[in-house]
């Protein structure tokens, strides 16, 4: 697809649902005998695997005008042998695997290939720790079998990789788990599983040891909550308008949850003109975040503040190649386990626009401030977020960038296009 230069970016957007909370909010309903009314779920592949995964697994979902309804009448639906396909998403197959891992019955868990090369031992080796019964495939990733029983067992434990969906995935064991469970980390990310375990009156405890859960728990009842829009969508946008001069954009209704919002620091670093209004705080916090077009300036980011920004790191570089001298990202080994290795392929990518760049071990260097006038062929290597951090760049680019395998950005934001249309007055 090409993607042609854009003159300005302006108006105002709204963005479906967070589609991290999005996820945690359906796999929870495996837990809760009851009902979970979701208001502006996140309408992505992603969110939709995990969808697919529940109603296999027994939940009758309903969606209707904007709203989601999870039902879970009974547990018994749950034993048997279960082939599920977690499409691309990491969030949906390590999350179910530690809900599933409390559950009697047999489950296989596979999904596509890039999700197949994804590394599983991060999930395995802790949730066996509590007394689970799962195996991994070739190379420690996918397909898991989960041999699930009632007889998890607490467990101290550590997360090295700060992961949230590690992090996440022993926390839903735990709910299952007899006596406290606890997870210590160096830096803790994002923080939406404790917020939803708090909402619920959960057994969570957070203090200087970690995040502490005291199972088994019960969890029933009628919920209802709203997902605020999606950040790391937004910060697409953000970066589109803080680079492309004469840019005026309003994002509406977007998660401020701080743990979410590093990005947004960086660019203010970097000479951005953002601007947050908070509107609400009650669970996740949430409002409106303005931005004009901006002079940048080069920054380096390291591995204190990667967790916060861990999904935006794509959207930054091309931040960082329209900003003056040379910007370093550093402790950002994580981004060689997404959906693809994205420091090899945003680096190899942005060479080929004829941008300076250079990989690290664990990140990469930018020379910024000359401008994007090749008409080069982008490939997304199949990455939603590598995709439409190449479609911003050729917005702010002289002459287009012809973008390939752009289809994968349907993984988080099937509406990206006509949402970019919107704001650069471009026709479809
Ligand atoms: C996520 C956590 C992060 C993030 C992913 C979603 C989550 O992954 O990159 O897109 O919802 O918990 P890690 O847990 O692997 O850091």
């Amino acid at each position: 697809m090409y993607i042609a230069p854009a003159t300005n970016i302006s108006g105002e957007l709204s963005f479906p649902g967070d589609k991290s909370i999005s996820h945690r909010l359906v796999l929870l309903s495996l837990l809760n005998r009851g009902q979970i009314e979701i208001t502006g779920i996140s309408d992505c592949a992603d969110v939709r695997s995990s969808l697919s995964a529940v109603k296999q697994l027994g939940i009758r979902v309903t969606q209707k005008g904007g709203v989601t309804l999870l039902q879970n009448n009974s547990t018994l639906a749950r034993q048997g042998h279960f082939n599920i396909d977690c499409g691309n998403s990491g969030t949906t197959a390590r999350l179910l695997a530690g809900i599933l891992a409390g559950q009697p019955g047999f489950y296989r868990l596979f999904g596509d290939e890039s999700l197949s090369r994804r590394p599983m031992r991060r999930i395995v080796e802790p949730l066996n720790a509590m007394n689970a019964n799962i195996s991994a495939g070739p190379n420690d990733s996918l397909p898991l079998e989960i041999s699930g029983s009632r007889s998890l067992r607490a467990a101290k434990l550590s997360n090295p990789t700060g992961s949230a969906q590690v992090k996440s995935a022993i926390m839903l064991a735990a709910l299952q788990s007899f006596g406290e469970t606890t997870i210590s980390e160096q830096i803790s990310g994002r923080d939406h599983s404790e917020r939803l375990f708090s909402r619920l009156n959960l057994p969570i405890k957070i203090d200087s040891q970690g995040v502490s859960i005291k199972g088994p728990a019960d969890l029933s009842g009628n919920h209802s909550f709203s997902v605020p829009g999606d950040i790391s969508s937004a910060a697409f946008f953000a970066v589109a308008a803080s680079i492309i001069p004469g840019s005026s954009l309003l994002l509406k209704n977007v998660l401020l949850n701080p743990t979410r919002t590093g990005f947004i620091e960086v660019l203010r670093r970097m000479g951005a003109n953002i601007v947050t209004l908070l509107t609400s705080e009650t669970w996740e916090p949430y409002g409106n975040i303005s931005v004009t077009s901006a002079d940048l300036r080069a920054t380096a980011i390291e591995a204190d503040e990667v967790p916060f920004l861990i999904d935006e790191l794509p959207a930054l570089a091309v931040a960082m190649a329209f900003s003056k001298g040379k910007s370093r990202v550093t402790g950002a080994g994580e981004l060689r386990h997404k959906e693809t290795d994205r420091i090899r392929d945003l680096v190899s990518q942005l060479k080929l626009a004829g941008i300076k760049c250079n990989e690290l071990i664990d990140g990469f260097e930018i020379e910024g401030g000359s401008c994007i006038s090749r008409q080069a062929n982008l490939d997304s290597c199949g990455d939603h977020r590598l995709a439409m951090s190449f479609a911003i760049m050729a917005l702010g680019s002289k002459s287009g960038l012809e973008i390939k395998n752009s289809d994968c950005i349907a993984v988080s934001l099937p509406k990206f296009f006509t949402m970019l249309h919107k704001c650069t007055g471009q026709k479809n």
